[in-house]
C-alpha cells in the first residue's frame, strides 16, 4: 500500500464520530509523547500529517487519516495516556473510551503500541496488552527513538522487551524505530500491508 498518499480525514471526539466502522484500519496507541504522531509522518512520508509536539498532550481527539481517497484503508493517531496534566477523571474516561474503541471498532485489524525506547513497558502499556490480549487483537511494537541509544543499547532493548512478552508472542511483533533516522519504516510498512491490504 502507498502510504504517501495519506490524507487527513476526521478529528473525531468519541467513538461515536468516528468514520463508519468498516474497510480496515490500524492504530497507533501508546503513552504521551512516545512519538505515535511523528511515526505517522515517518511512515506516510509527509511532514505534518500527524500534529506533533515537544508538550506532551499535543494529541486528544482521534485522528483517522485515509490512504488517498479509499476511505476504508485508514491510519488512526489515537491521543496518549498517561499525560500527567489531565485531571485523573478524564484520564479514566479516556481508557475507558480507548478500551471500548479497542472493543468495539469492528474495522481495527491491529495496533501499532508505540513505546520510547528508553523507557519501555509501562504500567499502562501493559494493561493495553492485557485489552489487546481479550479481543485476540494483534499488536506491533515499535521501540522507537532508537536513536536516542547506541545501536547495540538498542539491541538489548529490543531483546529485553521481546523477553518479556513471550508469553503474547503469538499476537505481538515487536521492532526498533527511529522517526529522526527513518530507521525500521520498511518493517513497520510490512506490518501495516498485512493487517490493511486483505
Ligand atoms: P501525544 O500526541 O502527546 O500523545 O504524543 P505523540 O506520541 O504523538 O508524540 P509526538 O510524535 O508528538 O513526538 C513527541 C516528541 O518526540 C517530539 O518532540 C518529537 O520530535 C520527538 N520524537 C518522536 N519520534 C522521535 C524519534 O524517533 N527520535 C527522536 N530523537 N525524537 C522523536
Ligand atoms: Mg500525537
Amino acid at each position: 500500500l502507498n502510504y504517501q498518499t495519506a490524507r487527513f480525514m476526521i478529528s473525531a471526539p468519541t467513538l461515536a464520530q468516528c468514520p463508519p466502522d468498516d474497510g480496515a484500519e490500524v492504530a497507533f496507541a501508546g503513552r504521551s509523547n512516545a512519538g505515535k504522531s511523528s511515526a505517522i509522518n515517518t511512515l506516510t512520508r509527509q511532514k505534518a500529517l500527524a500534529r506533533t509536539s515537544r508538550t506532551p498532550g499535543r494529541t486528544q481527539l482521534i485522528n483517522h487519516f485515509s490512504l488517498g481517497d479509499d476511505t476504508s484503508r485508514r491510519l488512526v493517531d489515537l491521543p496518549g495516556y498517561g499525560f500527567a496534566k489531565v485531571p485523573e477523571e478524564v484520564k479514566r474516561e479516556w481508557q475507558r473510551h480507548l478500551a471500548e474503541y479497542l472493543r468495539g471498532r469492528r474495522s481495527l485489524k491491529g495496533v501499532v503500541l508505540v513505546m520510547d525506547v528508553r523507557h519501555p513497558l509501562t504500567e499502562f502499556d501493559q494493561t493495553l496488552l492485557g485489552w489487546a490480549d481479550d479481543q485476540d487483537m494483534p499488536v506491533h511494537i515499535l521501540l522507537t527513538k532508537a536513536d536516542k541509544l547506541k545501536s547495540g543499547a538498542a539491541k538489548q532493548a529490543l531483546q529485553q522487551v521481546r523477553q518479556r512478552l513471550q508469553e503474547w508472542e503469538d499476537l505481538v511483533t515487536i521492532q526498533l524505530f527511529s522517526s529522526l533516522k527513518r530507521e525500521g519504516v520498511d518493517e513497520a510498512s510490512a506490518r501495516l500491508d498485512a493487517w490493511l491490504a486483505t
